[in-house]
């Protein structure tokens, strides 16, 4: 099949690479760029490949955008890290911008990680309702730390030892794949929530759920599902913990995935998109939750809490995504990938499905052989000069995951589903 050799990436880099680097997650991929600009990857020999995955679904404004090269120097150069209780400027800034976008959500605190926001939230639902049971979907990802990872599902479980107890999983409504033919998903959800109280010690604390469940497939919660959510967690007096990590700033064609919805979390965690790839995420919160915390003597203390660098990044992503209107672009640009995707599910019957929102698309492919297929079409698509990622660890092998730029063209998107459409013409004519 991979008859376009790869360029002779440096022989002596993969040897020391395999002597120093520990595995964590998989095969390293067999790229190695030393440049990276725009939507664009380049390796020594000059190869370019287009980043349909922003990084690790992070880089929303492309590659070594000029407004973040400038923040970075000019917060080097003046204000770096500080004592975790010093506030800043920057951080109250970037405090204050997100509390205009979330009005409801007016407290905030900067941290580094998904998972690390995650970590806070949950830590902060279960100090302010004094319970201790945490709920996510089955096929959800929040992060690798321990109550990060316990309210992960889609992968990771194995060999790791106990996880906090009261962690309860409900299967997210996958309309692709209904679990039981006739089945709405308010009569699963129902049906989930019955078991949760039975197997509950009547301590639910908290609910976390991504908008689109992204690791575990791109699966989008069908309107009316978040409300629902919402409704379940009222009665129980558990918070609802919304995860944006991927959805949030703009990427969806809205600035967060819960305004689709009309249903805004108790609390809300941000990181990947916030930063556009530099170490940036956020919780924000209600002020009677902050409140609450408060007067149990909340701690979360880190060592990069509400440090400046990545506070005037953030400031420099919120600035460009308004300033260029990059919101109504990703819904647009969405539209024409949507397009382009749904194109290639009519000429091959291997696309099962096409789904997503703006620009996070997955494409999932039919059949007994849909996970080799996928691995095999994300190979070839390299080779071509696409890097489009799959979910290779955990349940979802037979999707792909599709999140370029907030920045990309049209251009750039006709490339993608045309080496895309390449791909799968030539693997499924193998
Ligand atoms: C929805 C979601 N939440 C949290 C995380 C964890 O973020 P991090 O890897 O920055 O800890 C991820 C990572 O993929 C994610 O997709």
């Amino acid at each position: 099949m991979n008859d376009i050799p790869m360029p002779p990436a440096d022989a002596a880099f993969w040897t020391r690479a395999r002597r120093h680097m520990l595995g964590y997650g998989g095969e390293f991929v067999p790229f190695v760029p030393v440049r990276a600009a725009g939507s664009f990857l380049y390796d020594a020999a000059g190869r370019r490949v287009l980043d349909f995955t922003s990084g690790q679904m992070s880089a929303i404004l492309g590659h070594s955008h000029p407004d973040i090269i400038a923040a970075v120097h000019k917060s080097i150069g003046t204000l770096d890290h500080l004592f975790s209780s010093m506030l800043s400027h920057p951080v109250v800034d970037l405090a204050e911008k997100l509390a205009q976008l979330v009005p409801d959500l007016p407290k905030v605190m900067l941290l580094s990680t998904g998972g690390e926001a995650n970590e806070a939230a949950i830590r902060l639902a279960k100090t302010v309702t004094g319970k201790w049971e945490v709920v996510g979907f089955t096929q959800s990802w929040h992060g690798m730390t321990g109550q990060a990872a316990a309210a992960t599902y889609s992968a990771g479980r194995r060999g790791t030892g106990p996880v906090a107890p009261g962690s309860f999983a409900i299967p997210a409504p996958n309309a692709y794949h209904p679990r039981f033919a006739g089945v709405t998903w308010q009569q699963e959800l129902d049906d989930s929530f019955a078991l949760l109280d039975r197997q509950c010690t009547g301590n639910l604390c908290a609910f976390i759920a991504e908008p689109i469940l992204s690791s575990g497939g791109i699966l989008d919660l069908p309107p009316g599902y978040m409300a629902a959510l919402r409704e379940k967690c009222d009665a129980r007096g558990m918070l609802l913990i919304l995860d944006e990590a991927q959805t949030g700033i703009g990427r969806t064609g809205q600035m967060f995935a819960f305004e689709r919805d009309g249903v805004v979390p108790d609390i809300l965690t941000l990181s990947k998109t916030l930063g556009a790839g530099l170490p940036l995420a956020a919780l924000m919160t209600r002020n009677a939750i902050a409140d609450a915390a408060k007067a149990k003597n909340f701690l979360f203390y880190t060592t990069h809490v509400n440090d400046p660098l990545p506070a005037s990044i953030g400031l420099a992503v919120l600035r460009v995504v308004e300033r260029d209107g990059l919101v109504a672009r990703a819904a647009g640009a969405g539209e024409r990938l949507a397009r382009g995707l749904r194109g290639l599910q009519q000429r091959h019957a291997c696309v099962g499905d096409v789904r997503g929102r703006g620009l996070l698309m997955g494409i999932e492919f039919a059949g007994a052989k849909a996970a080799a297929i996928s691995d095999a079409v994300t190979d070839l698509a390299l080779e071509l000069g696409l890097s489009a990622n799959i979910v290779r660890v955990g349940t979802s092998g037979g999707v792909m995951r599709i999140a370029p730029p907030l920045t990309v063209t049209d251009e750039e998107i006709d490339l993608g589903v045309g080496l895309l459409g390449e791909a799968i013409a030539r693997v499924t004519a193998e």
